[in-house]
């Protein structure tokens, strides 16, 4: 087998055989032949797309490329969340403990944020004391005793996804469906839960702008992951306006954690906790705990509503070291001392947010990395207050900015009202749940 005729059949359009795959993801992981050479190939995939076929051998390449979780060692039925990323998505923060509360194994992986989306592994380092890091045997060990966990997704995990990303990065072929379906799927079939729910977000501070691509992500991940023997089942959100009221780290952690305090599910965000309790109730009825979506979602409700699913949250991050003080209102999270309060400098229905510009005003403070060395200051925040469809009078709050340096909070709130698009005429509210696929 050589590299050459496999570019080359690639560029004819031809099918490949999983073996040719896995000598391409081996061979280019093993500096068996240069980066050119597989910078060809992905651009050849680029052009011509995969069969389903070809989608789960790359896929099963990438993730036999480093470890792979036995979470067969769990004693109930597991099962995980991955979402394709957004502005204030802190749903999994929310999602791991009301899913151990609901009586299910949650073993999860999660990562950095990097340009205008937040990731869940910097929010919980929010948390003072909390570890991101443990070897697998006590991660599980842990899932198994608390019913969640969630550590870093350590350099052993599908290692050869993170080359081929950051070739992907330099080559402009990162918006390939198959490179993407393979990218996503090889590390959580690597974390190994049953049931993998996906939350795939469209929308201005969405990875697929639009819900025509959002579908042909999701059939590409349903059927590998259904080929690789998980339950699989996806939920479209919108993703054109912030998730919630709060951007930044502690600030996020705050939010999600206060949210789940026994009687708060009716005054937190109701978007944030519609879309929580959806991917939840769908966790539960796909892995088979209840039979259908109400029973499900009557399931999720009680668990928040009993604290149970708050006592569970406080149980796993201190177990993981983290220091929570359930008594006071901020839980004990530090955010940034200087409010800028941010104002509408005219009357009107706010129509449209360019949430990539939301999410870079956090950056402009420091709160977001531009580039992955970055340093972060997870105490900068942004609580944004208003949602699309909502009518502003001159002077009406729009945001806080907590920020640690006074020129810092200017910039960004520059950024901030940029990103806004106010209308004379009544401005359609958006839907949040913009339909599913399993
Ligand atoms: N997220 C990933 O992990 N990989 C991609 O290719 C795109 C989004």
């Amino acid at each position: 087998m050589n590299i050459l005729e496999i570019i080359e059949a690639k560029k004819r359009g031809r099918e490949l055989e999983p073996a040719q795959i896995e000598f391409a993801v081996n061979g280019f992981t093993a500096d068996e032949f240069p980066v050119y050479q597989m910078s060809a190939f992905l651009m050849a995939t680029w052009f011509q797309g995969m069969t389903p076929a070809e989608t789960a051998a790359l896929t099963g390449a990438m993730l036999h490329s480093g470890e792979e979780l036995d979470t067969s060692v769990l004693s109930g039925p597991s099962a995980d969340k991955h979402s394709t990323g957004g502005v204030g998505d802190k749903v999994s923060l929310l999602l791991a403990p009301l899913a151990a509360a609901c009586g299910l194994k949650v073993p999860m992986l999660s990562g950095r944020g990097l340009g205008h989306t937040g990731g869940t592994l910097d929010k919980l380092e929010a948390i003072p004391g909390y570890n991101i890091h443990m070897d697998n045997e006590p991660f599980l060990a842990l899932t198994e005793e608390l019913g969640c966990a969630i550590i870093g997704q350590s350099g052993n995990i599908a290692p050869a996804d993170g080359r081929i990303y950051a070739l992907r990065d330099v080559s402009a072929t990162v918006d390939c469906v198959p490179l993407i379906t393979a990218s996503i799927m090889s590390k959580k079939l690597a974390a190994g839960p049953e049931t993998i729910v996906i939350d795939l977000k469209t929308g201005s501070g969405a990875f697929m702008r639009d819900l025509e691509s959002a579908r042909e992500l999701a059939t590409a991940l349903v059927a590998v992951g259904k080929a690789y023997g998980r339950r699989m089942s996806v939920i479209f959100s919108d993703m054109g306006q912030p998730l919630g009221k709060t951007i930044g780290h502690a600030n996020e952690t705050l939010e999600a954690f206060d949210a789940l305090r026994p009687g708060n599910r009716q005054t937190a965000p109701q978007d944030l906790v519609v879309l929580t309790e959806e991917l939840v109730a769908d966790m539960v009825r796909v892995a088979g705990v209840q039979p259908d979506r109400e029973s499900s979602l009557a399931m999720v409700r009680a668990a928040w509503d009993s604290g149970a699913a708050f006592d569970a949250m406080l149980a796993w991050v201190s177990a993981q070291g983290g220091q929570l003080d359930p008594d006071r209102p901020d839980l004990g999270l530090e955010i940034a001392p200087i409010a800028h309060e941010v104002v509408a400098t005219e009357s009107g229905w706010l129509s449209s947010i360019n949430c990539r510009q939301l999410g870079l005003s956090l950056a402009d403070m420091g709160g977001a990395r531009r580039k992955v060395e970055d340093p972060l200051d997870l105490t900068a925040g942004i609580t944004f207050h208003p949602a699309i469809g909502d009518e502003l009078k001159k002077g009406d709050p729009i945001a806080t900015i907590h920020c640690n340096t006074p020129s810092l909070a200017m910039a960004s709130a520059e950024r901030l009202m940029a990103a806004l698009t106010f209308t004379s005429e009544r401005a359609q509210r958006s839907e949040l749940i913009l339909g599913r696929y399993s």
